[in-house]
Protein backbone atom coordinates (compact mmCIF):
# COMPACT_ATOMS: atom_id res chain seq x y z
CA UNK A 1 0.00 0.00 0.00
CA UNK A 2 1.31 3.24 -1.39
CA UNK A 3 0.17 6.60 1.07
CA UNK A 4 0.45 10.20 -0.32
CA UNK A 5 -0.39 13.55 1.86
CA UNK A 6 -2.29 16.13 -0.03
CA UNK A 7 -0.03 19.09 1.82
CA UNK A 8 0.23 22.61 1.49
CA UNK A 9 0.23 25.32 4.28
CA UNK A 10 -1.45 27.88 1.94
CA UNK A 11 -5.44 27.17 2.29
CA UNK A 12 -7.96 27.07 -0.61
CA UNK A 13 -5.36 25.73 -3.25
CA UNK A 14 -7.44 22.95 -4.16
CA UNK A 15 -5.92 19.91 -1.13
CA UNK A 16 -9.46 19.00 -0.58
CA UNK A 17 -10.70 19.00 -4.58
CA UNK A 18 -7.58 17.11 -5.67
CA UNK A 19 -7.51 13.98 -2.67
CA UNK A 20 -11.01 13.50 -3.34
CA UNK A 21 -11.15 13.18 -7.67
CA UNK A 22 -7.61 11.68 -7.20
CA UNK A 23 -9.17 9.02 -4.30
CA UNK A 24 -12.17 8.86 -6.91
CA UNK A 25 -10.30 8.58 -9.73
CA UNK A 26 -7.67 5.48 -8.36
CA UNK A 27 -10.70 3.43 -7.10
CA UNK A 28 -13.32 4.37 -10.02
CA UNK A 29 -11.13 4.39 -12.95
CA UNK A 30 -7.72 2.59 -12.13
CA UNK A 31 -9.39 -0.86 -10.13
CA UNK A 32 -7.53 0.39 -7.04
CA UNK A 33 -9.19 -0.24 -3.32
CA UNK A 34 -8.61 3.44 -1.78
CA UNK A 35 -8.62 4.58 1.61
CA UNK A 36 -8.96 8.91 1.89
CA UNK A 37 -8.20 10.21 5.45
CA UNK A 38 -9.47 13.38 5.97
CA UNK A 39 -7.04 15.33 8.51
CA UNK A 40 -8.58 18.63 8.18
CA UNK A 41 -10.88 19.42 11.47
CA UNK A 42 -13.30 21.81 8.44
CA UNK A 43 -13.99 18.10 7.53
CA UNK A 44 -14.68 19.24 4.12
CA UNK A 45 -13.81 15.92 2.23
CA UNK A 46 -15.69 13.88 4.92
CA UNK A 47 -18.93 16.28 4.51
CA UNK A 48 -18.64 15.46 0.72
CA UNK A 49 -18.39 11.84 0.93
CA UNK A 50 -20.07 10.43 3.87
CA UNK A 51 -23.57 11.33 5.98
CA UNK A 52 -22.76 12.60 9.18
CA UNK A 53 -23.02 10.33 11.88
CA UNK A 54 -21.38 8.94 15.40
CA UNK A 55 -18.81 7.34 14.42
CA UNK A 56 -14.85 6.71 15.29
CA UNK A 57 -12.85 9.62 13.24
CA UNK A 58 -8.72 10.02 12.89
CA UNK A 59 -8.86 12.10 15.91
CA UNK A 60 -9.71 8.32 17.74
CA UNK A 61 -7.15 7.09 15.92
CA UNK A 62 -4.64 9.72 17.02
CA UNK A 63 -5.47 9.85 20.32
CA UNK A 64 -5.26 6.36 20.87
CA UNK A 65 -8.75 6.12 21.92
CA UNK A 66 -10.01 2.06 22.67
CA UNK A 67 -12.90 3.08 20.27
CA UNK A 68 -10.49 2.14 17.61
CA UNK A 69 -9.24 -1.16 19.31
CA UNK A 70 -8.91 -2.66 15.41
CA UNK A 71 -8.14 -0.78 12.35
CA UNK A 72 -11.25 -1.08 10.42
CA UNK A 73 -13.30 0.53 13.67
CA UNK A 74 -11.82 3.61 11.77
CA UNK A 75 -12.92 3.31 8.04
CA UNK A 76 -16.62 3.84 6.43
CA UNK A 77 -17.43 3.14 3.42
CA UNK A 78 -18.67 5.89 1.06
CA UNK A 79 -20.74 5.83 -1.79
CA UNK A 80 -18.47 5.22 -4.21
CA UNK A 81 -17.00 1.25 -4.96
CA UNK A 82 -13.47 0.61 -3.84
CA UNK A 83 -13.77 3.70 -1.91
CA UNK A 84 -13.38 4.22 1.92
CA UNK A 85 -12.42 7.03 4.48
CA UNK A 86 -11.45 7.93 7.74
CA UNK A 87 -13.52 10.66 8.43
CA UNK A 88 -12.39 13.94 10.28
CA UNK A 89 -13.93 15.43 13.43
CA UNK A 90 -13.64 19.09 15.04
CA UNK A 91 -12.01 17.76 17.51
CA UNK A 92 -8.69 17.84 15.56
CA UNK A 93 -8.89 21.54 16.40
CA UNK A 94 -8.08 20.79 19.93
CA UNK A 95 -5.41 18.44 18.96
CA UNK A 96 -2.32 21.40 19.02
CA UNK A 97 -3.43 22.75 21.98
CA UNK A 98 -2.12 20.35 23.90
CA UNK A 99 1.74 20.71 24.04
CA UNK A 100 2.64 17.04 24.38
CA UNK A 101 -0.18 16.10 21.61
CA UNK A 102 2.09 16.35 18.68
CA UNK A 103 4.91 13.87 20.51
CA UNK A 104 2.31 11.39 21.45
CA UNK A 105 0.32 11.36 18.03
CA UNK A 106 2.63 11.66 15.37
CA UNK A 107 2.74 7.59 14.71
CA UNK A 108 -0.90 6.78 15.62
CA UNK A 109 -1.58 6.94 11.77
CA UNK A 110 1.37 5.43 10.45
CA UNK A 111 0.69 2.60 12.60
CA UNK A 112 -2.96 2.50 12.01
CA UNK A 113 -2.05 2.31 8.31
CA UNK A 114 0.38 -0.46 9.16
CA UNK A 115 -2.16 -2.49 10.26
CA UNK A 116 -4.17 -1.54 7.38
CA UNK A 117 -1.74 -2.50 5.05
CA UNK A 118 -1.37 -6.20 6.55
CA UNK A 119 -5.17 -6.83 6.27
CA UNK A 120 -4.24 -5.90 2.18
CA UNK A 121 -7.61 -4.14 1.57
CA UNK A 122 -6.29 -1.06 0.41
CA UNK A 123 -4.02 -0.33 -2.49
CA UNK A 124 -3.35 3.63 -1.64
CA UNK A 125 -4.06 5.75 0.86
CA UNK A 126 -4.51 9.70 0.38
CA UNK A 127 -4.50 12.28 3.37
CA UNK A 128 -6.02 15.63 2.58
CA UNK A 129 -4.10 17.82 5.14
CA UNK A 130 -5.31 20.51 6.74
CA UNK A 131 -3.62 24.35 5.81
CA UNK A 132 -1.30 24.08 8.48
CA UNK A 133 1.48 22.67 10.07
CA UNK A 134 0.10 20.88 13.36
CA UNK A 135 -0.32 17.30 15.00
CA UNK A 136 -2.53 16.09 12.17
CA UNK A 137 -0.43 17.14 9.40
CA UNK A 138 2.80 15.87 11.36
CA UNK A 139 1.02 12.63 11.17
CA UNK A 140 0.16 12.47 7.98
CA UNK A 141 3.81 13.09 6.76
CA UNK A 142 4.90 10.66 8.93
CA UNK A 143 2.89 8.06 7.32
CA UNK A 144 2.91 8.76 3.78
CA UNK A 145 5.46 7.72 1.10
CA UNK A 146 4.87 10.73 -0.78
CA UNK A 147 3.61 14.16 -0.61
CA UNK A 148 1.35 15.76 -3.35
CA UNK A 149 1.29 20.00 -3.07
CA UNK A 150 -1.46 21.39 -5.38
CA UNK A 151 -0.49 25.40 -5.78
CA UNK A 152 -2.30 28.19 -7.82
CA UNK A 153 -0.15 29.96 -10.60
CA UNK A 154 -0.59 33.08 -8.78
CA UNK A 155 2.39 35.43 -7.69
CA UNK A 156 1.83 34.57 -4.31
CA UNK A 157 2.74 30.88 -4.84
CA UNK A 158 5.33 32.11 -7.10
CA UNK A 159 7.12 34.36 -4.80
CA UNK A 160 6.49 31.64 -1.45
CA UNK A 161 8.62 29.18 -3.22
CA UNK A 162 10.88 30.16 -0.52
CA UNK A 163 8.62 29.02 2.04
CA UNK A 164 7.56 25.84 0.22
CA UNK A 165 11.57 25.02 0.34
CA UNK A 166 11.75 25.54 4.42
CA UNK A 167 8.07 23.52 4.27
CA UNK A 168 9.87 20.88 2.51
CA UNK A 169 12.89 21.15 5.07
CA UNK A 170 10.04 20.99 7.67
CA UNK A 171 8.31 17.64 6.09
CA UNK A 172 12.30 15.83 6.01
CA UNK A 173 12.46 16.32 9.43
CA UNK A 174 9.19 14.35 10.40
CA UNK A 175 10.09 12.03 7.74
CA UNK A 176 13.59 11.73 5.95
CA UNK A 177 12.66 8.91 3.74
CA UNK A 178 9.22 10.82 2.38
CA UNK A 179 9.28 11.91 -1.32
CA UNK A 180 7.47 15.08 -2.37
CA UNK A 181 6.23 13.68 -5.43
CA UNK A 182 4.88 16.75 -7.20
CA UNK A 183 3.48 19.56 -7.77
CA UNK A 184 0.16 19.92 -9.05
CA UNK A 185 -0.48 23.57 -10.42
CA UNK A 186 -4.42 24.30 -10.57
CA UNK A 187 -6.74 26.95 -11.20
CA UNK A 188 -5.35 27.45 -14.20
CA UNK A 189 -6.68 29.62 -16.66
CA UNK A 190 -5.91 31.17 -20.25
CA UNK A 191 -4.43 34.37 -19.49
CA UNK A 192 -1.07 35.33 -20.33
CA UNK A 193 0.13 36.03 -16.54
CA UNK A 194 -1.14 32.64 -15.53
CA UNK A 195 1.34 31.35 -18.07
CA UNK A 196 4.15 33.69 -16.94
CA UNK A 197 3.62 32.04 -13.05
CA UNK A 198 3.70 28.48 -14.07
CA UNK A 199 6.62 28.64 -16.24
CA UNK A 200 8.29 30.73 -13.12
CA UNK A 201 6.75 27.35 -10.93
CA UNK A 202 8.42 25.09 -13.22
CA UNK A 203 11.92 26.80 -13.64
CA UNK A 204 12.45 27.44 -9.71
CA UNK A 205 10.18 24.70 -7.72
CA UNK A 206 12.60 22.80 -5.67
CA UNK A 207 11.21 19.48 -6.49
CA UNK A 208 9.12 17.96 -9.36
CA UNK A 209 6.32 19.60 -11.13
CA UNK A 210 3.42 17.75 -13.03
CA UNK A 211 3.59 17.48 -16.91
CA UNK A 212 -0.63 18.04 -16.65
CA UNK A 213 -2.45 20.93 -14.80
CA UNK A 214 -5.90 21.77 -13.90
CA UNK A 215 -8.04 24.33 -15.38
CA UNK A 216 -10.10 26.30 -13.30
CA UNK A 217 -13.76 25.97 -13.77
CA UNK A 218 -17.11 26.42 -12.26
CA UNK A 219 -17.84 22.89 -12.18
CA UNK A 220 -15.45 22.01 -9.25
CA UNK A 221 -17.63 25.13 -7.62
CA UNK A 222 -21.15 23.42 -8.54
CA UNK A 223 -19.68 19.75 -7.51
CA UNK A 224 -19.26 21.09 -3.98
CA UNK A 225 -22.63 21.99 -3.01
CA UNK A 226 -23.57 18.69 -5.28
CA UNK A 227 -21.59 16.75 -2.76
CA UNK A 228 -19.67 14.52 -5.55
CA UNK A 229 -16.31 14.66 -7.34
CA UNK A 230 -16.09 17.04 -10.21
CA UNK A 231 -15.79 13.65 -12.12
CA UNK A 232 -19.03 12.56 -11.61
CA UNK A 233 -21.11 15.76 -11.31
CA UNK A 234 -19.74 16.77 -14.48
CA UNK A 235 -17.28 14.19 -16.27
CA UNK A 236 -16.44 16.27 -19.97
CA UNK A 237 -15.87 19.37 -17.85
CA UNK A 238 -12.30 20.37 -18.50
CA UNK A 239 -11.16 20.14 -14.56
CA UNK A 240 -12.88 16.42 -14.99
CA UNK A 241 -10.60 15.69 -17.92
CA UNK A 242 -7.65 17.52 -16.28
CA UNK A 243 -7.88 15.39 -13.48
CA UNK A 244 -8.18 12.18 -15.59
CA UNK A 245 -4.82 13.41 -17.50
CA UNK A 246 -3.08 14.06 -14.08
CA UNK A 247 -4.05 10.77 -12.60
CA UNK A 248 -3.03 8.82 -15.46
CA UNK A 249 0.11 11.04 -15.43
CA UNK A 250 0.76 9.99 -11.33
CA UNK A 251 -0.12 6.19 -11.83
CA UNK A 252 2.67 6.23 -14.36
CA UNK A 253 5.12 7.37 -12.91
CA UNK A 254 4.21 6.50 -9.62
CA UNK A 255 3.81 2.58 -10.76
CA UNK A 256 1.04 2.16 -9.25
CA UNK A 257 -0.43 -0.75 -11.32
CA UNK A 258 1.20 -4.02 -12.08
CA UNK A 259 2.22 -3.85 -15.99
CA UNK A 260 -0.27 -6.72 -16.67
CA UNK A 261 -2.66 -3.96 -16.18
CA UNK A 262 -1.65 -1.01 -17.87
CA UNK A 263 0.85 0.40 -15.21
CA UNK A 264 4.83 1.61 -16.77
CA UNK A 265 7.57 -0.29 -16.58
CA UNK A 266 8.78 0.22 -12.85
CA UNK A 267 11.08 2.96 -12.62
CA UNK A 268 14.71 2.49 -12.37
CA UNK A 269 15.34 5.50 -10.37
CA UNK A 270 14.12 6.53 -6.91
CA UNK A 271 12.93 10.26 -7.84
CA UNK A 272 11.08 10.71 -10.74
CA UNK A 273 10.99 13.77 -13.02
CA UNK A 274 7.69 15.13 -14.52
CA UNK A 275 8.84 17.79 -17.27
N1 LIG B 1 -9.94 23.68 -10.70
C1 LIG B 1 -10.78 24.46 -9.99
N2 LIG B 1 -11.61 25.32 -10.60
C2 LIG B 1 -12.45 26.12 -9.89
N3 LIG B 1 -12.53 26.13 -8.55
C3 LIG B 1 -11.71 25.29 -7.87
C4 LIG B 1 -10.80 24.42 -8.55
N4 LIG B 1 -10.12 23.71 -7.59
C5 LIG B 1 -10.61 24.12 -6.40
N5 LIG B 1 -11.56 25.06 -6.56
C6 LIG B 1 -12.33 25.75 -5.52
O1 LIG B 1 -11.42 26.47 -4.71
C7 LIG B 1 -11.82 26.42 -3.36
C8 LIG B 1 -10.70 25.83 -2.51
O2 LIG B 1 -10.50 24.48 -2.92
P1 LIG B 1 -10.19 23.35 -1.83
O3 LIG B 1 -11.20 23.38 -0.74
O4 LIG B 1 -10.00 22.08 -2.57
O5 LIG B 1 -8.79 23.90 -1.30
P2 LIG B 1 -7.99 23.44 0.00
O6 LIG B 1 -6.55 23.63 -0.31
O7 LIG B 1 -8.42 22.09 0.42
O8 LIG B 1 -8.47 24.51 1.08
P3 LIG B 1 -8.14 24.48 2.66
O9 LIG B 1 -6.71 24.91 2.78
O10 LIG B 1 -9.10 25.45 3.27
O11 LIG B 1 -8.36 23.07 3.13
C9 LIG B 1 -13.10 25.59 -3.30
O12 LIG B 1 -14.21 26.45 -3.34
C10 LIG B 1 -13.04 24.78 -4.59
O13 LIG B 1 -14.31 24.45 -5.06
MG1 LIG C 1 -9.13 21.43 2.28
Amino acid sequence: MKTYAILNMKGGVGKTTTAINLSYLLAAEHGLNVLLIDADAQRNATRALIEAGDYPTLYEILTGSELVSYWMDATQPTDIERLDMVPASDLLWGLDADPTGKFWTVHRLKDFLAAAAEGQTYDVAVIDCPPNFGAATAAAIMASDGIIIPMLPDAYSAEGMADLTRQIEGVKSINPDVRVAGILINQVQRAGVVDDAAAYIRENAPCPVYKNVIRRTVKVIESTWAKEPVLIWSPRSAAAQDYRAWVRELVDTEVLLPADQGGAAPASGEVLQHA
